[in-house]
């Protein structure tokens, strides 16, 4: 993976995986900045995306990663945020495809719908997969107009 800084936060209901992708990215090695919670106390999962997609439209983060219960609400909170396309992935064909043809830069995940396994699977394939351009940055300039 070449460097890039990563943005990380969750709400009580995805504690868990957001728990299991720190200390993968801190084995591979990959700058991030964890903006919480970090406790299961019941919190507001809008909150905790703006931080995550404010640090990215600041330039501060390359890619956020949001976790809650279903990953759901914290999609529907970052794609509402200017420049940031947000996706919820359960499997690997949708990590990857996020990234080659919606150049996603939020991935989303569910601490109730996911394993720790599986959610730092689909952090790996995500963060490794590049963006293939062509048609596919028309479509994404389409969304932005
Ligand atoms: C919190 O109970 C739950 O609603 C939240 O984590 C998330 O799943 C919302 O989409």
């Amino acid at each position: 993976m070449t460097p890039m800084k990563i943005a990380i936060a969750c709400d009580h209901g995805g504690l868990n995986i957001k728990n299991a992708i720190i200390k993968d990215l801190k084995l591979i090695g990959l700058e991030f900045t964890d903006f919480g919670t970090d406790t299961t106390d019941s919190v507001d999962y809008p909150v905790y995306a703006k931080k995550v997609c404010a640090a990215i439209q600041e330039g501060k983060a390359d890619y956020g990663i949001l976790c809650c219960g279903t990953g759901i609400g914290m999609s529907m909170v970052a794609n509402k945020q200017k420049g940031i396309r947000a996706a919820v992935v359960t499997d690997d064909f949708c990590a990857e495809m996020t990234r080659r043809h919606n150049n996603a830069n939020v991935l989303c995940l569910g601490g109730r719908v996911l394993t720790e396994e599986q959610a730092v699977r689909l952090t790996n394939i995500f963060l490794s997969t590049y963006f293939e351009g062509g048609r596919h940055q028309r479509r994404i300039d389409m969304m932005e107009d």
